[in-house]
């Protein structure tokens, strides 16, 4: 066996040194953007029941499941997307605590999907929930983490925007456009589909599994592609649809308070895959439209009373590290990595061997890094491995030095020298 022979899964990434900074940095973001929204950061086990997730998420995540029996005849799953846990973790403790919940997490999760440019086998996810609050602040406030996480990490409304509709006011509009209440499902999903399929094909859907005439299905093709202002022009004066496109605006007006509004642009065809969705739904996409979404989110008002807890409004969306890596690594925002060695201590002798050590510890006491060379060497091989490892400073010890209380500091960038006292060091 050698060491090609062992191969890593697909759809699995290691993170060697440089890759683990890159995503620590987007880690930083995300979790420095919750805190400044004052929510908590919690998490849960990477392994739950199969139960979870069937018929809660919708079958596209339970087709992906890595799922297998354990050893004592459980069903079990690695977690596909952290909302279920979310729901069922509150559903235990909710009831006593103050409202609205505001959490956060940054689970690895796994999915068995084809692999294919921003789609993996794992991803860690940025989640970020309001639990408690059924009002459109609530969902404003959740866009705006999204979008400042965005921000924190140097990309602007150049680089991404949200597309946000509501599935309340998609169900008045359909309603509208001739589909029959038992049909809505099935319109939901030709709707979630509109843009990966040829328009022929959306037409022939909407006509055979939707029910629609030839002339309303071509209506609602042109209606599906409108903004706010169209939709509220053709269908405003009908009540069920003016309430919704007055919910949507008072939403719009949180957004643009915050100064948002240029991230954001209305389009009925977010649907969102997921089963529980209940409200406003939203994602978020690089402008180039090169890359697939970058977050998706909304509201999923049934959820938590489905999994047995309190019945409690929900808001939230995940961000992946992949995609979001890819729109970085494209737009040449990735961090500086290299690592930062203050300083290289060098016994000139071995004799100095003991104090170097000594001088190491004290200045790692005191915040700094620092390295030497880990078997006895000459100044010249030591000097080298300091430039090597990208130390600032050598501290040459020599036993002249030591004997005048002093370490002699050269700058490895131009090679200038000063002494430090020992005393100091300490
Ligand atoms: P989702 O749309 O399934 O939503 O995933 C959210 C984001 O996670 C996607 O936009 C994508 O960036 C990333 N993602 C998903 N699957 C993969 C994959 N296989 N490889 C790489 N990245 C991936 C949810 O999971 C919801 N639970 C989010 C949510 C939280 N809704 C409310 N609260």
């Amino acid at each position: 066996m050698s060491a090609s022979d062992f191969q890593r899964l697909p759809g699995f990434r290691d993170f060697p040194p440089d890759e683990l900074a890159f995503r620590n940095r987007i880690f930083e973001s995300w979790r420095r953007v919750a805190l400044r929204y004052g929510f908590s950061e919690y998490d849960g086990p990477p392994l739950e029941a199969l139960e979870l997730y069937v018929e809660k998420s919708g079958e596209e995540i339970v087709g992906q499941l890595y799922n297998f029996t354990d050893k004592g005849g459980r069903e079990v799953v690695l977690r596909p997307e952290m909302t279920p846990s979310l729901a069922r973790i509150l559903g235990g403790m909710s009831r006593g605590m103050s409202k609205p919940i505001r959490w956060f997490s940054m689970p690895q999760l796994f999915r068995y999907e084809r692999q294919q440019r921003g789609r993996l086998r794992e991803h860690f996810q940025w989640n970020v929930d309001i639990v408690g609050e059924a009002g459109v602040a609530a969902d404003a406030e959740v866009l705006a983490v999204g979008i400042d996480g965005l921000r924190d990490l140097g990309l602007t409304h150049e680089d991404f925007y949200a597309r946000v509709s509501d599935r309340r006011l998609l169900t008045t509009v359909l309603g509208a456009a001739g589909v029959a209440e038992e049909s809505m499902p099935a319109a939901f999903t030709v709707v979630d589909k509109v843009e990966r399929e040829t328009e022929d094909r959306t037409l022939a859907r909407l006509r055979d599994e939707v029910g629609l005439s030839e002339p309303d299905a071509r209506s609602l093709v042109e209606i599906l592609g409108e903004g706010l202002e169209g939709i509220a022009s053709r269908f405003g004066s009908r009540d069920d649809v003016g309430a919704e496109v007055t919910r949507l605006k008072d939403y719009l007006a949180n957004l643009d308070a915050m100064g948002l509004g240029d991230f954001i642009a209305v389009d009925l065809r977010i649907v969102r895959g997921l089963a529980y969705y209940t409200g406003i739904v939203f994602e978020l996409f690089d402008r180039q439209g090169a890359l697939r979404a970058i977050c998706g989110g909304g509201r999923y008002d049934r959820l938590l009373e489905l999994v047995g807890g309190e019945p409690l409004p929900a808001v939230g969306f995940g961000m992946g590290d992949v995609v979001l890596g890819e729109l970085l690594k494209d737009r040449d925002l990735t961090p500086d990595t290299t690592r930062r060695i203050d300083y290289f201590v060098v016994p000139v002798t071995p004799d100095q061997r003991g104090e170097a050590l000594g001088i190491a510890q004290k200045l790692r006491a005191r915040g700094h890094s620092v390295a030497y060379a880990l078997r006895e060497q000459g100044v010249g091989k030591q000097l080298k491995a300091a430039a090597k490892e990208g130390a600032v400073e050598a501290l040459l010890v020599g036993p002249d030095e030591l004997a005048r209380g002093v370490v002699t500091s050269r700058k490895m960038s131009d090679g200038s020298e000063r002494d430090l006292l020992l005393q100091e060091l300490a």
